[in-house]
Formats: C-alpha cells, structure tokens, sequence
C-alpha cells in the first residue's frame, strides 16, 4: 500500500498542482501589495488632481479615492467568485484557468500605465479587473487541485491553494519595501508585476492535464479522462479512480448540472451548505484580513517602533504555519485543526486586547507582536487553508462548481465587510477591537464542534453519501475505505455527522 501511495505522487502530478497554484499565488500577492504604497497612491491621486483642476485633492476626496481603490478589489473578488460554476462548466477547469488570466494582463496594464497617462481612474478599474481575476482563482485553483489529488492527500495538496495565497502576500509584502519596489517611482511596476505570473501560468497550463473528473463525468469522455489519470498517478492500473468516478457519474447523471437557485432549493445540499457557507465566514469573520490589511497600524497603535518589519515578520509566521498545516492536515484530520486553530485565535485576541490596553508599559510592547503572531499562527494552523479545499469535499461533480460559487462569494463578501468596516470599529471600540473578533470565534467554534464533519480520508462520493441520509461510514484508513462498497442512498433525511 506504501508503494501505492508513493506511486500515486509523480512529477507530473506535482507539476499540474504547481501550474493551477500560480493562480493563488495571484490571489495573495494582490492582497497584499496595496498596504505598501498607500502615500506614494495618495501623492499620485493628488498630483493627477492638480494637472486636472489647477488644485491640490481634497484630503477628503483623496481618501475616498483611496478607499475606492481598495474596496473594489473585493467587489471584484465578490463577482468573480460567483461566476465561476458557470465558466468552470462551460469550459472546463484548465481552459477557464487559461482564460481568466487576460484579467490579470488587462488589470495589471492599466494600473502599470497609470502614471504614463495621468489617470487614477487607471487604478480604480485595474483594481476592480484584478478583483474579477483573484476570484475566478479563488474557485478554480482548489477545484482543479482536489478533482486531481488522490483521496489519501486532497488536504494536504488543498492546502497548497493558501500556501500559493501566504507566499504571494509574503512577496508582496518584501517586494513593497521603500528600497525595492515600493518606490515613488516604481510602484506602478509592483502593481503590474501580477502579469508576469500570469504569462508564466499561460506558458504552462498546456501541458497540464484537463481534470480527469470533468473529462469523464461532464464530457463524458472516457478515455481521455483514463489517459489523463494514468499520467498523473504514474501507473496503467488506474481502475480504483475510474471506479470512484463512475460511482459520482451514475449520481451526477441523476442530479445532472446543479445550478446555485437549485443549490439552494435541495434538501440534500442544505447541510453541507450551510457547512461550506459557516467555514467560509469564520475565515473572515477571524478578522484576519484586519491584521493583514492594517498590521502596520495596529503596531504602531501598540507602541512598536519598526512596525513594517513586525508586518513582515507576520507574513514569515504565516507562510511557516501553513507549511506545519499541510504536514499535519492528513494525519490530525481537518476538523480538529480547525478548532485548534479558532481556538488558538480568540486565545491570541485576547492576549492583544490587554496588550493594547497595556500599551504604556515597556516591557509588554512585544506581546502585542507574540499575540499577533500568535493569531496569524493559529489561524494558518485550520481556518486558512481548510475552507477553501473542503468546499470541494462536501459536495459531488454535479454541485461543486455552484457550491465553490456560494462559497467563494460569501468569503470575499465578509472579506469586503471586514475590510470596510475595521477602521470605523477600531475608532469606535479602540483597544477593545478584537474582542468583537473574540466572540464571533467563539460562535465559530461552537458550531465547527457540533456541526462540521470529518472529511479526511473519504471519498467525494462517500462524503455526498454522508449527507443525503446515509450513516457516516467510519473508517480506521483510506485504504479500509477504498475497499468498501458504498450502498445506493435510501433517503433524504438529513443526518447530522457528529
Ligand atoms: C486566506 C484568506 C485571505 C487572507 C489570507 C491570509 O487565504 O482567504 O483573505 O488574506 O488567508 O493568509
């Protein structure tokens, strides 16, 4: 069975999974790579205002101007997210890759041309492009990467989405440094840079395979998806993954395309759902896109004096406890990790809520960085990686591209609401912020412990099976559960997983 698993992981497996994670690494590095030249934009905005009106921007406008330019990014991501059952459907998973990574070229142009042409509007709708393009990815990346990981290691490899996602917002982050590019004169080229990757992807998407699954059950072809599978598993013999196919084909025959009214409509869909929906928030709601959109001025506010390396050594944190994350996912299951990790957040909350308070006493200025740390760590522990792979888990071919649309677009609409609203409730609440992060981590915990399941291990078809009134098989290995033979589902009762 070693020999098995080994062989499962080939070089071109590996290849494909890298190709479809540049998309990611887009996602994070156009998260990040705002923060940096916020007063090189601001003097942009102004200057482009003077050649205009013959006066200097109003400090109002100007912020406002900025916000826009922040904010549209997630209205992009919103939109983008949404879109994606449909494209992912219609032209299937590799080619949508391809595709969508115009979005990056055009939104990259315009922002990369702004300062030639005078025009700050440039930004706006690059920003708004590159929004679109960040959520197309958001939904393609894990459904590429968990249609074409083996059973035993979709978490692990569906952790390589938010490693893509850390790695990005970490080069961002360094690359965004005064003496690099974040420059007055060059940050235009840091937010253009985001065409390189794109090309790069472009380049390579062609010799990846199309996903195996989309093959046989949407296109119903058969021998290609046989082909595509022996490459990626590295052996002739690839009758277990065919067989699990066939098993979601016969279902996804019956349930045919499932499209997002319908999603909602279904009994069946309604618990993992709401599951998908839950996770997705708790992700956001964690608050941590306050740290990573306002880490510099939550330092500051605590008393640190080089805030933009605390920022960065945050960005450090983050990418290595994705790394521990990936390693242990398969072995301690993806429920447990992410209670461990919303637990270990509002723990860290906590501790920077009386950092805060403390701030006046010296030698507790570096405990507000350790919670932060702490916080980020815990975070990348579940809460990071785990929604957006396991959307893919939780339901069938015929649902998923509708599901990863739901989930993806609830993400980046909290994503939007945390964003927006951070700066008004750390006016409003001042040091006490993360306590309203504290409580909704709490809630988050609460329902992970009594709702959500434990999908390490299983099938797609048996997870399917879980929720549309079927006991949960319980299994003691992967390869206990390949060998048993699921029953034909005998109801539509819902059962609860835990
Ligand atoms: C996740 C979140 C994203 C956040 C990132 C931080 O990918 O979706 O919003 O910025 O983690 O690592």
């Amino acid at each position: 069975v070693e020999g098995q698993h080994e062989k499962q992981v080939t070089c071109y497996l590996l290849f494909s999974l890298a190709t479809a994670v540049i998309g990611s690494l887009q996602f994070g590095y156009n998260t990040g790579v705002i923060n940096a030249p916020e007063q090189k934009l601001r003097m942009f905005f102004n200057q482009t205002w003077m050649e205009r009106y013959g006066v200097p921007i109003d400090p109002g406008v100007c912020t406002i101007v900025w916000s826009v330019a922040v904010a549209v990014f997630s209205v992009g991501g919103m939109v983008g997210s949404f879109c994606v059952g449909v494209i992912a459907n219609k032209f299937g998973r590799r080619k949508s890759m391809f595709l969508v990574n115009i979005l990056a070229l055009l939104g990259g142009g315009l922002m990369g041309l702004c300062t030639l042409l005078n025009s700050f509007e440039m930004i706006i709708v690059g920003r708004l492009i590159i929004g679109l393009f960040c959520g197309l990815f958001t939904g393609l990346t894990p459904m590429y990467v968990g249609e074409v990981s083996p059973t035993p290691l979709r978490g692990a490899f569906g952790t390589l989405h938010q490693l893509g996602v850390v790695v990005g917002i970490l080069i961002a982050q360094i690359l965004g440094l005064e003496f690099l590019l974040g420059s007055e004169k060059l940050w235009p080229l840091l937010l253009a840079l985001t065409g390189i990757p794109a090309v790069l992807q472009c380049l390579l998407l062609p010799f990846c395979p199309e996903s195996p699954r989309y093959l046989l059950i949407n296109l119903n072809k058969e021998e290609q998806a046989r082909e595509a599978l022996v490459r990626l598993r590295g052996c002739e013999d690839v009758s277990k993954d065919m067989e699990d196919m066939k098993e979601e084909s016969v279902k996804m025959n019956m349930e045919k395309k499932v499209t997002i009214p319908e999603l909602f409509r279904s009994a069946t869909y309604r618990q993992p759902l709401l599951i998908a929906i839950m996770l997705q928030l708790s992700q956001q709601l964690s608050g941590i896109n306050a740290v990573f959109y306002y880490s510099t001025g939550i330092f500051k506010s605590a008393g640190v004096t080089k805030p933009i390396y605390a920022t960065i050594g945050a960005g450090i944190v983050n990418t290595v406890f994705t790394v521990v994350s990936l390693f242990l996912v398969e072995r301690a299951g993806r429920r447990t990790l992410h209670l461990i990790g919303l637990g270990g957040m509002a723990i860290s909350a906590l501790v920077l809520t009386i950092a805060l308070l403390l701030k006046e006493i010296q030698s507790l200025r570096f405990l507000s960085i350790a919670a932060v740390f702490g916080f980020v760590a815990m975070f990348e522990m579940g809460p990071g990686p785990i929604p957006w792979f396991i959307v893919a888990e939780l339901f069938s071919q015929g649902p998923r591209p509708s599901a990863m649309a739901v989930a993806g677009c609830s993400n980046w609409t909290a994503n939007f609401l945390v964003g927006m609203s951070f700066p008004k409730l750390e006016e409003l609440c001042g040091p006490y912020v993360f306590i309203i992060f504290m409580i909704f981590l709490i809630i988050f915990f609460i329902f992970t412990f009594f709702r959500v399941p434990e999908t390490k291990g299983r099938t797609f078809d048996e997870i399917a099976q879980s929720f549309s009134g079927a006991p949960p098989p319980i299994y003691t290995s992967p390869e206990e559960a390949s060998r048993v033979v699921v029953p034909p589902s005998p109801g539509k009762e819902k059962v609860p997983l835990v």
